[in-house]
């Protein structure tokens, strides 16, 4: 069965009767005028179908625990709509234990991670009776322990490992090969649990974290990181006697950005995770763990799309057309940032034909804000709205006020209903935080 991260639009897309893109039963070409551009759209139903479709591709399997990766996108009404589907959340900063909090989600079910978490963000965990933490590194054990120490409570842990597994992904978003900036090594994990067994008796180690990446088509590299980590547990069983329960596979099953990109489905991924615990369960000795998944990316991305409004456009004499669009890398770095591609169709005339390949620009002062290099599309007017699919992951959540331009608007729609979920900034908010020293004012 085909899921909802291989397609590339948002599985309730469709040309409506004013021959304009709908999304969600909204017109865009009306979102647009109601709320201005940039926008970002998000579709509830393709969350919420995505977020099943997890659910059902994993319930062949007894123990499976999902949390959805906040850094990809989170709003409190995107924590809503998850704890509703019943995930817990992967959280790596203050900000965004907050959000869950206020948000709603059940503590119990989130686990906090992150490579130099702060002692105030540990405290705050606790406090907040987060479920589990994944602790990264020797300075963190002795931050931790000494702060369960404090509140008087035992946390439960996971330690983050390095599998040593490279995928095939920009290199900036691979996270699971050796030489990597996040975790223990294996080489590590046994000073590690020493240390958890002789000295930090307020800890509580239950199993093991990795992610090996992000935007990953290849399924082969779960089955072997699921291997990995069992083989870790088995020699952890033997050597410490000690029967860790759970393992965090992490996120990274890639989504389709283009029509060239063909990311295998929940199931396949799923199966490979699943066929490799019964394989390797027995082969290492341990018993069958309990799963935690924590994608992202491949339940947001898809979801969300952008709607720009061209505005100027240049003919570069023998050269390429540029047209340039209202946000850019301000509002979604990608492109800039990891040379992403994005699909964009004309959302006002999207059954014109295409005639003229075109670059589109962004308006912040850089050359290298290009949204998309190169792009075959109706002729474009000034005041026509384009809309930019699979923006829904790590484009807002990634964005900034570069050039003290304001963040755009977020919002939720679903049978013809749409929702703010996020404010657009105002020039107030821009400059809120901005503080005038007493003596420049003399
Ligand atoms: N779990 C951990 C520990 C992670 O580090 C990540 C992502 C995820 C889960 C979620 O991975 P996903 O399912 O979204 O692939 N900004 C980059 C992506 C960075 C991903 C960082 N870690 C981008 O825009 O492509």
């Amino acid at each position: 069965m085909n899921t909802a991260n291989q397609s590339l639009k948002p599985v309730t897309a469709k040309i409506n009767e004013n021959s304009h893109i709908e999304i969600g039963g909204c017109d865009t070409v009306e979102l647009a005028e109601k709320y201005g551009t940039p926008l970002y759209v998000f579709d509830e139903t393709t969350i919420r179908t995505i977020a099943r479709q997890y659910k059902d591709a994993f319930s062949k399997y007894p123990k499976v625990s999902m949390l959805y990766a906040s850094k990809a996108f989170m709003t409190k009404a995107v924590v809503r709509i998850l704890s509703q589907e019943g995930f817990g959340f992967d959280m790596v900063s203050g900000g965004e234990i907050y959000t869950a909090k206020t948000g709603g989600a059940d503590m119990s079910k989130c686990l906090f991670n992150g490579n130099n978490k702060s002692i105030e963000e540990l405290e705050m965990a606790i406090e907040l009776g987060v479920g589990l933490i994944s602790v990264d590194n020797f300075l963190e054990l002795a931050l931790l322990d000494n702060a369960a120490k404090s509140a008087g409570k035992k946390v439960d842990i996971l330690l983050r490992v390095t599998p040593g597994i490279e995928c095939h992904t920009h290199e900036y978003i691979q996270t699971g090969h050796l030489d990597s900036k996040f975790g223990f090594d294996l080489t590590q994990v046994d000073e590690a649990i020493e240390l958890i067994i002789d000295e930090y008796k307020n800890l509580n180690l239950t199993g093991l974290h990795a992610h090996i990446g992000s935007q990953i088509f290849e399924t082969s590299i779960y089955y072997d990181e699921v291997k990995v980590l069992l083989k870790e547990m088995g020699r952890i069983k033997a050597k410490y006697k000690l029967n860790l329960t759970h393992i965090n596979l992490g996120g990274g099953l890639g989504i389709k950005y283009t029509e060239n990109d063909c990311p295998p489905s929940i199931d396949e991924i799923a199966q490979k995770i699943i066929s490799s615990i019964y394989d390797n369960a027995k082969k290492y000795n341990v018993d069958e763990p309990e799963i935690h998944i924590e994608p992202g990316r491949s339940i947001i991305g898809t979801s969300g799309v952008t709607l720009y409004t061209v505005g100027s456009s240049k003919q570069v004499p023998k050269g390429r057309k540029y047209v340039a669009v209202d946000g850019g890398m301000a509002d979604n770095p990608r492109p800039s940032l990891y040379q992403a591609v994005y699909t964009a169709e004309l959302a006002n005339r999207p059954n014109d034909i295409p005639s003229e390949t075109v670059t589109i620009a962004g308006r912040f002062c850089e050359s290298g804000d290009i949204l998309i290099k190169e792009t075959k599309l109706p002729e474009l007017k000034e005041g026509d709205i384009l809309c930019f699919y699979d923006t829904g992951a790590y484009g807002y959540s990634m964005s900034s006020n570069y050039n003290r331009v304001l963040r755009p608007a977020a919002v939720l729609v679903n049978n013809g209903q749409s929702d703010i979920i996020i404010n657009r900034e105002t020039y107030e908010h821009l400059t809120a935080m901005d503080v005038i020293p007493e003596r420049l004012s003399k």
